[in-house]
Formats: C-alpha cells, structure tokens, sequence
C-alpha cells in the first residue's frame, strides 16, 4: 500500500565514506519486502518528490526498515544529518519486489540455488533478500562488487549464503566486476537476482543466457507511484492497459525479469 507515513530515527551510522546505515521505526515496516522501495522525503519545501531508497532490511518484529545509502546529491546529504528520534516523512512501501516462492521453485530444480548479484549501492537491497530466501530454504550464494576495500555490508552476507568478493582496484577478493568473480570462482547456479549500475545489468542479462535472471532497474524516478511516466523502460511484450511496450519502473518494477525488458 502506498501512503505518506512518518517514522522515526531509531540509529543512523556511517559504513564506508559516503555510506549511510538508517534504521527507521515505521508501520511501513509491516508490508516491506525485499526488492521494494520507500520514498524518503527532505525538509527542503522546494524539492517535492521524495527520493527512492530501497529496503535493505526489515526487523524481525517488523516494526522498522533499514536503508542503506550512498551521499549522491542534496537529498541523501539532507539524510546523512539524520539523528536518534528525529522525525522522517516516507511514502511507502513502493514497487514491486522479489517473488520469493517463485525463486524457490525455480531453484529446487536444478539444486544450484540462487546467485545474487550486487555492484555498489545495488547491494543493500540484497542483503534482505539473501535474508528472505535463507529463511524461506533456498541455496544462495552471493558475489558482491566494490571499488575498492570499503566492503560494506559484507560481513553480513557471510550469515546468510556462500559470499563472494569482486573489487575494482583489486583491493579485495577477485579484480574486475561481479561477473569476473562468478567466473573465477566457478559459482554455479540455476538463478540470478541482480541489483547494480545499468552496463553491469546489461552484462548480466547477456552472463544468463537461458537462464532465468532477475534485475532491479533502480533509474532515476520523479512521483514514484506510477503517475508521471518518467521512469519508463522498454518491454518485449505489450502491456495490456497502455497497449504499448513501455513498463513503468516505479509501480511494475523496480524488479523485472531480464528477459521481458529492453536494458
Ligand atoms: C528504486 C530505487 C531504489 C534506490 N535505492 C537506493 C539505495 O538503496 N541506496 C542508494 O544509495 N541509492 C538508491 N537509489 C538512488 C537514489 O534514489 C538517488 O541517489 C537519490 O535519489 C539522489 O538524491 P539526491 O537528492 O541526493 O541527489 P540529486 O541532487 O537528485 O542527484 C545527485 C546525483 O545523483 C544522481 N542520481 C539521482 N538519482 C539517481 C538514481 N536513481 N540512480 C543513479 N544516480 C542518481 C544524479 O544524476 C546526480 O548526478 C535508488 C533509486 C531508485 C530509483
Ligand atoms: S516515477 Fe512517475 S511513473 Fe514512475
């Protein structure tokens, strides 16, 4: 359900530079999952539209989020001031995330299990869903991509799945992208859920051949609730309501088969 809420800063911590750990109490909590996203408003009354961040945790008790993002612009500079029971407006819970059951049907055939696959600020929404699947019994492993050695979040893959590291300085784990790491370390798989920059999605589409591949398209967005059309991505199939072969990212996303859309 998508509804303006406010929640409450429960903690906020710096990962990495730039990298910003917020964990938010809020009834938005209850419906969240794993590939879905909050719109996170600034108290800056120009800028109108809330900014998308994706979830990269819900707690057990299901009573706050965590968002884990990068210091891009003014808004998530705004965010990074956040403190203990400062008050936060969001919309939420936004867009379509990662269908569990269906990950584990197509994994329990061909006992590889799932790969996921997360470059950068790709990677905290894969954190819950390596959460979600382990709980739900499916075979993950995970190859994470960093530029360097600030390998945030990884320590806490290590609790869920088989994890792997990718750098681009070569600081850390395999040189190269994710995909340098899959081949190096010879991970197999009968899945792959992937969140990351557009050109490492493209790759990954390309990496899947026949097999099924899911990707979060995390491009910019403007209302986020399906209203202005600008976050649209080109399908391979109709769509029944616009008749055209256009999806819109923030309400039939942000998580697509890679095989239904032009990336
Ligand atoms: C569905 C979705 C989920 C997202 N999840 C996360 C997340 O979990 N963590 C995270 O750090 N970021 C995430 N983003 C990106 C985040 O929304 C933007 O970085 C943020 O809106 C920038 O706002 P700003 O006001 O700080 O920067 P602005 O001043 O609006 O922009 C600053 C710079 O960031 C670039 N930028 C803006 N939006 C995006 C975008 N969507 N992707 C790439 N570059 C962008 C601009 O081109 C500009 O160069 C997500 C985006 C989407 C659409
Ligand atoms: S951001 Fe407005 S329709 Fe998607």
């Amino acid at each position: 359900m998508k509804k303006k809420t406010t929640g409450k800063v429960i903690s906020q911590k710096c990962l990495a530079p730039g990298i910003y750990d917020l964990v938010i109490e809020t009834e938005i909590a209850k419906e969240a999952g794993a590939g879905q996203f909050v719109g996170v408003y600034t108290k800056d009354s120009s800028a109108l539209l809330p900014r998308p961040i994706s979830i990269c945790g819900v707690s057990d008790d299901k009573k706050s989020i965590r968002l884990v993002y990068r210091v891009a612009g003014k808004g998530t500079a705004e965010f990074s001031g956040l403190k203990e029971n400062d008050e936060v407006t969001l919309l939420g819970v936004l867009g379509n995330g990662y269908d569990i059951e269906a990950l584990k049907k197509i994994s329990s055939g061909g006992g590889n299990g799932v790969l996921l696959l997360g470059g950068g600020i790709g990677i905290p929404p894969m954190l819950e869903l390596a959460k979600e699947l382990k709980a739900a019994g499916v075979k993950v492993s995970s190859v994470m991509g960093y530029r360097d050695d600030k390998t945030f979040l990884l320590e806490e893959f290590k609790g869920f799945c088989d994890t792997y590291v990718a750098s681009e300085d070569g600081s850390v784990g395999t040189k190269g992208n994710v995909l340098d790491a899959v081949r190096d370390k010879g991970i197999s798989f009968d899945c792959i859920c992937a969140c990351g920059p557009l050109p490492m999605l493209r790759a990954i589409k390309e990496f899947a051949g026949d097999k099924p591949a899911f990707i979060s398209l995390e491009e910019r967005m403007a209302c986020g609730v399906g209203a202005c059309l600008g976050c649209v991505v080109k399908t391979k199939d109709i769509d029944h309501h616009s008749h055209v072969n256009n999806a819109r990212i923030c309400t039939d996303g942000p998580v697509f088969a890679a095989s239904e859309v032009e990336i």
